[in-house]
């Protein structure tokens, strides 16, 4: 009998996401310039997010959209920072013609970088504009009378580039001991010092009390140093993890597999190059599957996978029960085989 329930019992769907958020309009109401390369700005928008979060926006409907954590602790003005990379769309237009009274399409809020209501003792590594998720859940912390004692490892070239330092200090100074932030610039005259690297990592991981929680944002390089470092020095512990960088489309180099797009009762093939990302591939098919950051950050462009197999990046923002269930991200999967795709709900 046991067994025969067990044979016909249905297997849970995975939990279907929420609905994608509208899209809003939000009126910048300040611009901050913050170093040479960065600036802040507020909106007069409203959003019910979580330290940590990020938004989509675009500041035209002819710019891609791109992700923008928050700067500061639900409960204030909306701020996000936004640092200036080079040649880069987005980021060029926001820190060089962002003006008052501009209107930013925006959707949101997104992410999983998000700490435990409970712990014991954090460990944060940022680096550049990684600070700005850093600065929201720090903020939250002092909302809450600083629980639990927090090291921050800031990472930046030089100390012009340090973003918002100012307010790390003040925090710092009121968490009574709780928060230490620790600077490290790549140009300073001793160590503590950056660049990041394998060395540095492990010198500065040495001193460090056993966390039972460790966050760290920024730039590729440094987070896969940061990681390998945190986990040579603390096996096993919980690790959040937010890539600034744009994950890159390999360009596909060896075989060409057919994936077939299952939409609206219709059945539509394009091919997809060994190491190219399947919705890459798709655009160029000239077919319109939904994205968002395309970083593997926010989930927009979910797919069920019907039959074979995409490979996406353990730091994919997918659970595991979503995994578990063959759901997959489009914007950094990619296949070895052929296989059939449908949008999820
Ligand atoms: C979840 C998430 C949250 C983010 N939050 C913030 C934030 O709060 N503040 C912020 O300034 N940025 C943030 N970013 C990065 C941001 O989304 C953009 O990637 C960045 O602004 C570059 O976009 P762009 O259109 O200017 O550059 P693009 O035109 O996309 O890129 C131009 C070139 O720069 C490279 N590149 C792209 N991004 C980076 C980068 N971050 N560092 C170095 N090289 C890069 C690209 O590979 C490309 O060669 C976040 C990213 C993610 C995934
Ligand atoms: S577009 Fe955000 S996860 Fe794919």
């Amino acid at each position: 009998m046991g067994f025969l329930s067990s044979l016909f019992k249905k297997k849970a769907p995975a939990p279907a996401r929420p609905a994608p958020p509208p899209t809003l309009a939000w009126k910048v109401t300040t611009v901050t310039k913050e170093t040479p390369s960065t600036i802040s700005f507020e909106v007069d928008g409203t959003m019910d997010f979580k330290a940590g979060q990020f938004v989509l926006l675009r500041p035209t409907a002819a710019m891609p959209w791109r992700a923008y954590s928050f700067s500061r602790a639900p409960g204030n003005a909306l701020r996000l920072t936004v640092k200036k990379v080079k040649d880069g769309q987005v980021s060029t237009h926001l820190t060089e013609k962002l003006a008052p009274g501009d209107v930013l399409e925006v959707k949101g809020p997104y992410g999983h970088f998000i700490l435990p209501a409970t712990f014991t003792r954090a460990l944060f590594i940022a680096g550049g504009s990684g600070i700005t998720p850093f600065l929201s859940i720090l903020q939250e912390q002092e909302k809450k009378g600083w629980p639990s004692p927090i090291c921050l490892l800031d990472f930046n070239r030089t100390g012009v580039e340090q973003i918002l330092k100012a307010e790390l200090d003040a925090l710092v100074a009121s968490s009574g001991g709780k928060l230490e932030v620790i600077h490290l610039l790549d140009d300073a005259a001793a160590a503590p010092k950056g660049p990041p690297s394998k060395d540095v990592f492990g010198a500065l991981l040495a001193s460090q009390q056993q966390p039972d929680v460790v966050g760290m944002c920024g730039p590729e390089p440094m987070m896969d140093m940061a990681r390998a470092a945190t986990l040579a020095r603390f096996p096993g512990v919980p690790i959040l993890e937010e890539k600034f960088t744009m994950s890159h489309d390999e360009g596909g180099s060896g075989a060409v597999v057919t994936v077939e797009l299952v939409q609206g009762g219709k059945s539509q093939p394009f091919p997809v190059k060994d190491g190219e990302h399947v919705l890459a591939a798709a655009r160029k098919a000239g077919l319109n599957l939904s994205a968002g950051c395309e970083m593997g950050a926010c989930g927009v462009c979910r797919v069920k996978v019907l039959s074979g197999e995409i490979h996406i990046p353990d730091d994919a923002c997918l659970s595991d029960g979503e995994k578990a269930d063959g759901y997959a991200l489009v914007c950094v999967g990619t296949v070895k085989g052929a296989c059939r795709i449908e949008p999820a709900p």
